[in-house]
């Protein structure tokens, strides 16, 4: 346990985030930020009346301002607009970019040593913005999209093989967008590879569906994108953190030459541990998982490049 985290934005992320955040029980203290007046002290009330019910100690509060995050040991980020149907993640690009900047001044003011997690869209570009305008080294910038994407795809694996999704180990690389790299090379069942336990058309019905995921949820939902998964993966990652679990998990992290690329957030292995990003884990890929991993960086400098900050 630490001694406090902050959710920026309490929308249908952010205040998910805080609920499992505090279920857990990762910090004394539980703070919940948006712009919206009275939005995040409502929520933070009604969760911290959970805490009798569910059993946990940990303090939620809500608030419109920064003083009560001050010293924040983690940060997660979810400020933002979402998707609405027929919209893309580069189509929040400017108005996201400019919210985040923001945010990002101002924790890094009152909460200089705090490590933060990123979630808001467009992901990687994000990222990016987060760091320059905290200027925060890349081991306390991380990005959420990797463990979502990973969930999604062995979630469809478990389904489809008729089996329990904690046997399926896999990894999915890269940008969070359509270009998204999942490995098949590393993708088994308690150790047997994918490809031996399932026909290769299925298989690649299961990767296509998992780069359309967050379309799928926000075609249902209509008027927002997906967020049990997404708040339970930045929760992941808080999780390893704070507990110094030096879990490997597929996160956005700023690459300095890792997989032969550099100046640019991309989904890759992460180590994390209390000093946030611990290591960048570099693993052998195929000549088919390389050219798309390329390609989605490709996919990410785009935008990367549009903005201005
Ligand atoms: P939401 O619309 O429910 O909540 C966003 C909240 O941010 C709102 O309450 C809004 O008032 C607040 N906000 C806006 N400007 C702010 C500011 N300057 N400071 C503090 N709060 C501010 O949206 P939702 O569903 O919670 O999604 C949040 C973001 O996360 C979106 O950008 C979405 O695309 C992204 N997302 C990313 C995922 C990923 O895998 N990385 C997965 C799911 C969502
Ligand atoms: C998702 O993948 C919208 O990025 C969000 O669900």
């Amino acid at each position: 346990m630490v001694n406090k985290i902050t959710v920026v934005g309490a929308g249908n992320v952010g205040a998910t985030t805080a609920q499992r955040v505090a279920e857990k029980e990762l910090a004394r203290t539980v703070v919940m930020v948006d712009v919206a007046e009275g939005i995040p002290q409502g929520k933070g009330l009604d969760q911290w009346q959970s805490a009798p019910i569910e059993g946990f100690d940990s303090r939620i509060i809500g608030t419109n301002g920064y003083d009560e995050t001050k010293d924040s040991d983690v940060v997660i980020i979810t400020a933002g607009i979402a998707r609405k149907p027929g919209m893309s993640r580069d189509d929040l690009l400017n108005t996201n970019a400019g919210i985040v900047k923001s945010v990002s001044e101002q924790i890094a003011k009152s909460s200089p040593n705090a490590i933060l997690i990123i979630v808001s869209n467009p992901l990687d570009v994000m990222c990016y913005v987060a760091m320059k305008a905290s200027g925060f080294p890349r081991e306390r910038v991380i990005g959420m999209a990797g463990v979502l994407d990973t969930a999604r795809y062995r979630g469809f694996l478990a389904e489809a093989l008729d089996c329990s999704v904690r046997d399926i180990q896999a990894m999915v690389l890269g940008g969070h967008g359509d270009t998204m790299v999942p490995l098949i090379s590393y993708t088994s069942v308690s150790g047997i590879p994918i490809t031996q336990l399932m026909d290769r058309a299925t298989l690649d019905a299961i990767v296509t569906r998992t780069r359309n995921g967050g379309a799928e949820i926000v075609k249902h939902l209509k008027t927002g994108s997906a967020y049990y998964a997404p708040s339970a993966g930045a929760v992941q990652m808080a999780e390893a953190i704070v507990n110094d679990q030096r879990r490997i998990l597929p996160c956005a992290a700023w690459l300095q030459g890792e997989y032969g690329m550099k100046d640019l957030f991309l989904g890759v292995p992460c180590k994390l541990g209390r000093n946030g990003l611990e290591k960048i884990i570099e693993v052998e890929l195929t000549a088919d998982e390389k050219a798309a991993l390329s390609k989605s960086a490709d996919a990410v400098r785009e935008p990367m490049a549009a903005i201005k900050l």
